[in-house]
């Protein structure tokens, strides 16, 4: 058997520092059934809690020097609790520290720590690596802090995340990612209301094992960076069609407004984004009655909505989604933030050696790099982890 994440983490945390950590916590990556570019609109979105983890090992130290190290050898930072701040934390440490300057901000006394990061969340594949990240470490911390994993804790974290991620790390996100991190249940897909505050969330059950169906993801390799302007650029236009609208929330638009907006690229964003709702609505119905094909439907539709008009697949995805369907998947869409990553298939189990096949074949024609494909099975939220 492969070693956990958390296996991992804490021999990497003992190696590096000749003895062991005091907390080790750990985080789900996740994809998203449906719901997608709605979550900062107010909309309502269905992820799944991955198998994939990200884990943190912390240990206090007597000084307030903070060293955060990643076992994915990307860069060490080495500073003070005063030293983490916006601007000072580059690539991964952005998020790391991020949520130990945003405890700080809320009013945590935290200690000075070293921390040690080491996870099977594939890297800006469109699978939520950087909140696993972020929801790990904050996790980690809360335990060094000596707080109990009651609900409220679980809810101020998220908050916390989503502060570290939009302020220090420069990724303007809506929340779905670490609210599905730290508040799943197991093997359940939750579907997340951004429509109220605090969103509220419920647990859907995924009995895709029982219509012998299962979740292809297909990462196509091609990476997106959130912070690179696409994701921010439509936000801010979506925003913009709902002040023209007169709405707070453009998931709450009427769809005949939509349809009269006088800009022709808000009105094909805020097209999709309420559309999207609906969707959602569809889909969650379909999960409770087990009714496969309408969720596969739904998936379709997404995926068309957001090539077409939020515009934010890309050739490899789209030829992902479309070859997947070909080969007998019920539905296929991208999934994330898109502009690269993941697509998500959902294919029966006969099927899915035949779906992953055909897209290699796909992509080895178009001369592109091989895709990795990952047969997905819901996995559990954040908690810590025993020794
Ligand atoms: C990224 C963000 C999420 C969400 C999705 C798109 O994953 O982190 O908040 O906006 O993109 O649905």
């Amino acid at each position: 058997m492969q070693p956990t994440a958390s296996q991992r983490v804490r021999a990497g945390f003992v190696t590096a520092l000749g003895r062991e950590p005091t907390v080790v916590a750990d985080a789900p990556g996740r994809v998203n059934l449906i719901g997608e570019h709605v979550d900062y609109l107010g909309g309502p979105v269905l992820p799944v809690p991955l198998r994939q983890r990200t884990a943190a090992a912390l240990a206090a130290r007597a000084d307030d020097r903070v060293v955060l190290r990643s076992a994915q050898g990307d860069g060490v930072w080495d500073g003070t609790l005063a030293g983490l701040r916006p601007g000072s934390l580059p690539g991964w440490t952005a998020y790391a520290g991020g949520v130990l300057w945003a405890l700080r901000e809320d009013g945590h006394d935290l200690p000075g720590l070293e921390l040690f990061v080491d996870g099977d969340v594939p890297l800006g594949a469109g699978l939520s690596s950087s909140a696993a990240v972020s929801c790990a470490v904050a996790l980690g911390a809360a335990g060094l802090l000596g707080h109990d994993l009651t609900p409220a804790l679980r809810r101020s974290l998220v908050e916390v995340c989503v502060r570290a991620e939009t302020e220090v790390a420069g990724a303007p996100t809506g929340g779905m990612d670490q609210t599905v991190a730290l508040l799943a249940e197991p093997g359940a897909a939750l579907l997340i209301d951004f429509g109220d505050d605090p969103p509220a969330t419920r647990p859907v059950p995924l009995d895709l094992g029982g219509a012998g169906l299962e979740l292809l993801v297909t990462d196509t390799g091609v990476r997106h960076r959130l912070v690179d302007g696409g994701y921010a650029e439509r936000r801010r236009t979506a925003e913009a069609a709902a002040r023209a609208l007169g709405v707070e929330q453009l998931a709450r638009a009427d769809a005949d407004a939509v349809a009269r907006l006088s800009d022709p690229l808000q009105r094909r964003r805020a097209r999709h984004v309420v559309s999207e709702v609906d969707r959602v609505r569809t889909a969650v119905a379909a999960l409770e009655r087990r009714d496969w094909a309408t969720l596969g439907r739904a998936m379709d539709a997404s995926h068309a909505s957001l090539r077409d008009d939020y515009e934010v697949s890309c050739p490899e995805l789209d030829v992902a989604v479309r070859v997947a369907r070909g080969q007998g998947a019920l539905g296929a869409r991208m999934t994330g933030g898109g502009f690269g990553g993941s697509s998500v298939a959902l294919v029966p189990g006969a099927r899915v050696r035949d779906v992953a096949a055909a897209i290699d074949d796909e992509y080895a024609a178009r001369g592109w790099g091989t895709p990795r494909h990952r047969r997905i099975g819901p996995g559990r939220p954040a908690g810590f982890v025993g020794s």
